[in-house]
């Protein structure tokens, strides 16, 4: 018998909700909160009041689109965190509420651990094990998957997460936000090689990351080349530093995952979170296809925040009978805190 779920999504700033029966989307609903562009990143107050103003709009138009009757409805699967406490709050007492109206069960799903599922969504199940990057805008992590809801964390970013250092370089650069899509743009038609960005190595534990040093030497490059150069703007090409800026983040994040599966043997690779729409991250981990890797990534609808990827998680926690409730944790800021092998 099939199972029906509706999914809310609102850690950040996209307010999304989706419908699924079973593992397939029968809509996915996206709304992204383009005024923070003009704060040059989010502001979390703003983006919660935002959330509040859709949410029911949002939720209307996955359970209309998705031509499923709103009594069908199973499970209500919502984020319960990471991310802003004050986003959070708003989807997640919408999904309750609904929940407890209909009288139905409500399952709380973690965003990370869900962006690691979206590579799955409309493609190849990924067998176990295989080596996760999550890299988007609040972390970036490398874990070994041994199975469904068994995850070993191997490292993780020590300051900024890729995607922030994507968001704050643009900033710098005048570009607005998100940086990621603008920089990927950019820096099609820049020479990535124009400047090389020092990668920083951490000593301790090499699978973890770090991208405040190349953030700060684009900053410092910018100050001596740009700002204090009598030549002015002429002397730089935007899309020389996007595409040199983008090598740095790449070959950090594709080198790292490439050692974890080198040093435990394994095949499979899934690389998911906003930063995995990068085109420049996309083909340098194809690479790898001709040494018999296998590459995974979600379709990039689903490398971004979206619902399908909650509730396709829900999916999976109803069919494995691992329906585990996260909802104590909504105050833990990082996934790190979280030991999922002692579930
Ligand atoms: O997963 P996501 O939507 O939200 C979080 O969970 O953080 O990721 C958003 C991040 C932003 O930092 C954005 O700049 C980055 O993903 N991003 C990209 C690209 N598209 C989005 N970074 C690099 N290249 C892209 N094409
Ligand atoms: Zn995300």
């Amino acid at each position: 018998m099939s199972i029906t779920i509706f999914s809310i999504e609102t850690s950040c700033d996209e307010t999304s909700a989706a419908i699924l029966r079973d593992n397939q989307i029968m809509s996915n609903i996206i709304s992204s909160q383009q005024f923070h562009t003009e704060y040059g990143g989010i502001v979390p107050e703003l983006a919660s009041r935002a959330h509040i103003s859709v949410i029911d709009k949002i939720a209307d138009a996955a359970i209309s689109g998705s031509g499923i009757n709103k009594n069908n409805i199973d499970i209500v699967a919502a984020t319960i965190g990471p991310g802003l406490i004050g986003s959070l709050l708003v989807g997640l007492n919408y999904a309750k509420s609904f929940s407890i109206a209909a009288g139905i069960k409500f399952i709380g799903i973690n965003h990370i651990e869900s962006h690691l599922y979206s590579c799955y969504i409309g493609q190849e199940i990924i067998e176990f094990p295989f080596i996760a990057l999550i890299v988007s805008g609040g972390h970036t992590i490398l874990f070994l998957v041994n199975d469904y809801f068994s995850y070993k964390i191997l490292g993780q970013t020590q300051d900024d997460a890729a995607g922030e250092a994507f968001d704050k370089v643009a900033k710098m650069l005048g570009l607005g936000y998100p940086g990621g899509p603008l920089i990927d743009q950019l820096a099609k038609d820049g020479n990535e090689n124009f400047h090389v960005f020092p990668k920083s190595y951490l000593k301790e534990n090499i699978y973890d990351f770090s991208f405040s040093g190349i953030k700060t030497s684009v900053l410092y490059y910018l100050k001596k080349n740009f700002i204090s150069n009598s030549a002015g703007p002429a002397a730089i090409s935007l899309n020389d530093i996007s595409a040199s800026f983008q090598k740095a983040v790449v070959t950090a994040l594709t080198e790292k995952t490439m050692l974890a599966a080198k040093n435990f043997n394994v095949k499979n690779i899934a690389v998911s979170g906003g930063v995995s729409a990068n085109s420049r991250l996309r083909e340098e981990f194809n690479k790898y296809k001709t040494e018999g890797y296998k590459i995974s990534f979600p379709k990039p609808v689903y490398s971004t925040d979206n619902a399908a990827m909650i509730g396709y998680t829900a999916y999976l926690y109803s069919k494995y009978s691992r329906n585990r409730n996260f909802e104590k944790n909504i105050y833990k800021p990082a996934f790190a805190r979280f030991d999922y092998n002692k579930f």
